[in-house]
């Protein structure tokens, strides 16, 4: 019988040994070394479960599972393509008027449940091509569970016919949004990592799944976001769109967005050097009044982590060079009818890494390494197991009751009234971790979100003297009818 203590005395061992150098993940910890007080058979049972073909308390991943289930997915759901929709499409199901009505508030939750559960279907399908020893990656088997159950939860979900079944839904969205699930975005980038530690597969080959999951991940949330929007717009008495979907675009403004990056950026270098250290003047220049509707999460997260790299790099040549005052860091807003361009200027010496490894979630292994090891320090993340929660509370309503990793996302946001999304959550964890830990792979992330909304990222380094690093961001109200949007 494994005892609570023994666990959590085990976990210490493997944060010690987490703290005291980067790990070689592809080597069994030498335990002895930290707890020297143990024998070596009080621990096996603990290392041997990492050590076999299947975890053991996986419902998915195991000889009976894995790769037999033909009836449901190859014969049913592979069978069916997903329907890639454009934002327009989104907000007008089967009606072609902009207005709510009961009708169509019930077709839109029937389409989701059915669209979801073919898109889920499909990228099992993906993983499932993958070398087994890549989807048995801790990680990665993570990943596939979770997406697993996703999928059996959606399959068996009750068809929609009722605005009350419709209310049903939502609280089942929601608590899709917020359990465990939240944890893949994580786990997809520690596996990847991994992977590439272990030269389990090719990197450039892993960097086309990580962004084909990730890509199809957003377009899966902005459906179902899209539904709880409107059903929220429809409950309140709202019955006409204000926007192309729902209310989860809004108006933005980019020298508001930009202020709000600079000062968490100023925070972050606070805390990492002392209060009061000397900070680059920040200029935002060009259309400085722009205001356009975006996605506030995505934009967030876009210019906070583009800003971020720009402070970092400005302030270690600052202290490098022993000047009096960082240089400048200068934002150029510039619009046009098809997009809006941010430019972020530095004078922090350039890149000093070649083109192609700043896009990639691999790099080199000893970066790779670096970033597994920062990511096992975010908190929240080090020791949780979709296991500990999925399987042993399966009566409970909720998990984000007893789910314990709280600082990763705060459960306070679930009791959020309708009206206001909170649309990925995730991406706002992954950008207020401490600046003591590196990840090496904001840029390949930002890179696809930015490419996602028909933009793009690029970085024009001079070596010596800076960086401007470009990020372009389509203008959603101009692209409405395209489907490419959707990478479903
Ligand atoms: N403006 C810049 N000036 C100098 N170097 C930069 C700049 N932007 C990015 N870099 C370099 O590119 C690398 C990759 O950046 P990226 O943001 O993807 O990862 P990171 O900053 O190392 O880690 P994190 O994921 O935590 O942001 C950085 O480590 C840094 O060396
Ligand atoms: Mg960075």
């Amino acid at each position: 019988m494994v005892r609570a203590s023994d666990i959590s005395r085990f976990r210490k061992c493997i944060k010690l040994h987490n703290k005291s150098n980067v790990s070689d993940i592809s080597q069994i910890p030498d335990f002895s070394k930290y707890s020297p007080i143990q024998s070596i058979s009080e621990l096996a049972p603990f290392i041997s479960t990492t050590l076999k073909a299947y975890p053991s308390r996986s419902r998915y991943v195991n000889q009976q599972h894995f790769y037999q289930n033909q009836n449901i997915l190859e014969r049913d759901y592979l069978t069916r393509s997903p329907h890639p929709v454009s934002l327009a499409q989104l907000a007008q199901y089967f009606d072609d008027s902009s207005t709510l009505t009961k009708q169509k508030l019930i077709s839109s939750g029937q389409f989701v449940k059915e669209e979801l559960t073919i898109r889920i279907a499909h990228k099992l399908h993906l993983l499932q091509m993958l070398p087994f020893s890549v989807v048995n990656n801790f990680h990665f088997c993570q990943v596939y569970e979770s997406y697993f159950n996703i999928f059996d939860r959606f399959r068996r979900y009750p068809s929609i016919k009722t605005l009350e079944d419709n209310e049903k839904f939502v609280r089942f969205l929601k608590r899709i949004l917020s359990d465990f699930n939240t944890l893949n975005l994580p786990h997809l980038i520690m596996g990847a990592l991994e992977c590439h530690i272990l030269d389990l597969y090719p990197p450039a080959e892993m960097d086309k799944v990580v962004s084909s999951l990730l890509r199809a991940r957003i377009s899966r949330r902005l459906i179902v976001e899209e539904h709880l929007s409107i059903t929220s717009n429809f409950n309140s008495g709202k019955k006409k769109n204000t926007l192309v979907l729902g209310d989860i675009f809004q108006e933005c403004s980019a020298k508001e967005y930009l202020l709000e990056a600079k000062d968490m950026c100023e925070n972050f270098i606070s805390d990492k050097y002392y209060k009061g250290i000397a900070l680059p003047e920040f200029v935002i220049a060009g259309d400085v009044d722009l205001n356009f509707y975006f996605l506030p999460a995505h934009l967030k997260y876009l210019l906070g982590e583009i800003l971020r790299n720009s402070y970092e790099a400005t302030m270690k040549e600052f202290i490098r060079q022993g000047l009096n005052q960082p240089a400048k860091i200068t934002a150029t807003v510039i619009s046009n009818k098809q997009s809006f361009i941010f430019r972020i200027s530095d004078r922090a010496g350039g890149i000093p890494h070649d083109d192609k490894t700043i896009w990639s979630f691999g790099k080199s292994k000893n970066l790779a390494k670096e970033s597994l090891s920062n990511f096992h320090k975010l908190p929240g993340l080090q020791t949780v197991s979709l296991y500990d929660y999925m399987y042993e509370n399966t009566r409970k309503s909720s998990l984000t009751q007893q789910y314990k990793f709280t600082s990763l996302e705060p459960i306070g946001d679930t009791n959020l009234p309708e009206s206001v999304y909170n649309f990925e959550r995730p991406l706002q964890s992954l950008l207020k971790r401490s600046s003591r830990y590196k990840l090496g792979i904001a840029l390949a992330m930002c890179k696809i979100y930015a490419e996602y909304w028909n933009g793009d990222l690029t970085v024009h380094s001079i070596q010596g003297y800076g960086t401007d690093t470009v990020l372009k961001l389509g203008n959603l109200m101009h692209h409405t009818d395209e489907l490419q949007l959707d990478k479903v």
